[in-house]
């Protein structure tokens, strides 16, 4: 008897196929991204770059199945996005703590809403929140944080539920810069030994270039994906640097000089 094939089919993380967004308002139309395709492997951490209003956030909001794309298609795992789903963690670049839970039931909110065992996820919960350096805050409400204490809370929210795609929108961008290069290496460490998919949308060419396996540097507004450039430490060695080690190898300064250009920052618009 023929023994069925077990294996598994394995398709790209995230496929982004032309896609192109126009946001309707009484006032206006705004094309937000044009004709924008990334294929993102699995366990492949890629950062995207790019001016205030290109379109980053769209982007995400886009792959995490909130807004449906104006023209063309996005895949995870193979298949269309059709809704927001418990396996891609979405952190937006506002925090949306609720304002009447405390900071320990904020971060339980998506364990509730999958129905995860109360007690392993209130641990994990406990664990993520005392290693961010929460954890005399645990019962506080989120208006008694700071915005860097707000947006880790935010960041243990995300990670709570062991998502296998990780779409972080400047996670770290209240952090005075000490907490945030620790930080970063921190959750670089815990999502490259765990294997997570990451999207990371940053301002900070440095920590882009540090954090991720692929840069991408996307066009002003519409957005459109202008280069991509893998960032390889060999240097290093034969192992990936951590984000804190890659600040200091000789190919960080040639990648910070190309990204800068390519972003042509001098002029704001
Ligand atoms: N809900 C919305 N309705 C109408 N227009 C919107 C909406 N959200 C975003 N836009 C517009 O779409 C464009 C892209 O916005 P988006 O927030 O994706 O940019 P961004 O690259 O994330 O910017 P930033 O770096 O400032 O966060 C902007 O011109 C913005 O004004
Ligand atoms: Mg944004």
């Amino acid at each position: 008897m023929a023994v069925p094939d077990q294996t598994i089919p394995t398709h790209p993380a995230v496929e982004i196929q032309g896609v192109t967004l126009n946001y309707f308002t009484p006032d206006r139309e705004t094309l937000a991204l044009a004709n924008v395709s990334l294929t993102v492997e699995q366990g492949e951490f890629v950062a995207i770059v790019g001016s205030s209003g290109c379109g980053k956030s769209t982007l995400l909001s886009l792959v995490s199945g909130l807004l449906p794309p104006s023209r063309g298609s996005i895949r995870i795992d193979g298949k269309e996005v059709a809704k927001p789903s418990p396996r891609v963690g979405y952190m937006f670049q506002k925090d949306t703590l609720l304002e009447w839970r405390t900071i320990i039931d904020n971060v339980l909110i998506g364990a509730e809403l999958l129905g995860i065992d109360k007690i392993v996820a209130r641990r994990r919960a406990e664990d993520l929140l005392v290693r961010y350096g929460l954890g005399d805050f645990l019962h506080s409400l989120p208006g008694q944080l700071s915005g860097g204490m707000r947006q880790r809370a935010a960041l243990a929210r995300t990670l709570c539920c062991e998502p296998d795609l990780l779409l972080l929108d400047e996670p770290f961008s209240a952090l005075d810069y000490q907490t945030r290069l620790a930080l970063s290496d921190e959750v670089a460490g815990i999502l490259s030994a765990e294997r997570k998919t990451v999207i990371l949308v940053t301002h900070d060419i440095g920590e882009a270039i540090s954090m991720a396996n692929r840069v991408i540097v996307m066009s002003r507004r519409p957005g459109r994906i202008k280069s991509e450039r893998k960032t390889d430490f060999p240097s290093f060695g034969p192992t990936r640097p951590t984000p804190f080690q890659a600040r200091k190898c000789s190919e960080f300064a040639n990648y910070f000089q190309t990204i800068w250009d390519e972003l042509d920052i001098h002029q704001i618009h």
